[in-house]
């Protein structure tokens, strides 16, 4: 299985942090928000992973990632999306990427604090979403369950109550979502969204909705940023990070540091 991060847009609500750089760039406690969703593919085991970023910020992606990993197995490829055209777009993005693959895509802004490597590495085909219990779920796209727990309905932000579980922004598909994506028709917002996927795979009977109980944080708002730092210290979901990720962070410091000190000498 490959994985892509989508760490494009504009994130206009959190002016004037992402005037001057992404918004998967800014610190989550230690660390850029962008090594979360990709500690969370590595620790599955994923070895390849494309990276989709804005055309303002992607000298700083690189800077960031472009040698991080590469002593240490993992291959990272970037492509910039020059307009965003909604998550789906990831797959048309992507095709050349996840070939004759399975993909995991996640957004590069969501925060899990419970461990889904088992549910990535175990995924075989279809499609494999995960739905957090929340308070507003007008926000997100969300999803129905029957007296089985049997995933019945999904929709993307509902006016109406539909159900309070929301989909997080994290997808397993099978090779079959490229071909689905180009055949999606944009929504009202202009968009050609990830749920309608989602709905293909339940129209299929082919979708899994996994639920997690533990913390869900997309640190759209300055609060939820302000809050998603303090859940990550708190709950030491930082302390928790695959040690290639803990390792490569420290090589790139000490690097850092050691250019640092010539420019002094
Ligand atoms: C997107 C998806 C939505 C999902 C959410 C998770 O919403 O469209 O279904 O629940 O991400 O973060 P957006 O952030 O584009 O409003």
């Amino acid at each position: 299985m490959k994985g892509i991060i989508l760490a494009g847009g504009t994130a206009t609500r959190l002016f004037p942090l992402t005037a001057t750089t992404s918004k998967q760039l800014l610190p989550v406690y230690d660390r850029q928000m962008i090594f979360y969703p990709l500690n969370t593919l590595i620790k599955a085991g994923v070895k390849e992973i494309l990276v989709i970023v804005a055309p303002e910020h992607s000298g700083q992606f690189l800077n960031l990632l472009g040698s991080i990993f590469k002593n240490h197995g993992i291959s990272l490829f970037f492509e910039v999306q020059k307009l965003p055209r909604g998550l789906a777009d990831a797959f048309i993005m992507g095709e050349n990427f996840i070939d004759q693959d399975s993909i995991a895509m996640i957004l590069g802004d969501n925060i899990f604090e419970d461990d889904l490597s088992e549910a990535i590495k175990n995924f075989k085909s279809g499609g494999q979403v995960f739905a957090k219990k929340v308070t507003d779920p007008e926000r997100f796209g969300v999803v129905k369950f029957d007296e089985n727990e049997k995933a019945i309905e999904v929709v993307e932000k509902p006016k109406d109550f539909v159900s309070d579980w929301a989909l997080t922004g994290l997808y397993c598909y099978d090779n079959r979502v490229v071909e689905i994506a180009k055949n999606l028709i944009p929504s009202d917002r202009g968009e050609i969204e990830v749920t309608d996927i989602n709905k293909k795979y339940l129209e299929m009977g082919e979708l899994t909705v996994k639920k997690i109980e533990g913390e869900w944080m997309d640190a759209g708002t300055f609060d939820s940023l302000l809050e998603a730092g303090n859940i990550v210290k708190e709950k030491g979901i930082y302390k928790k990070f695959d040690p290639l990720i803990d390792k490569a962070i420290s090589e790139f410091n000490e690097e850092l540091k050691n250019i640092a000190k010539k420019r002094l000498l």
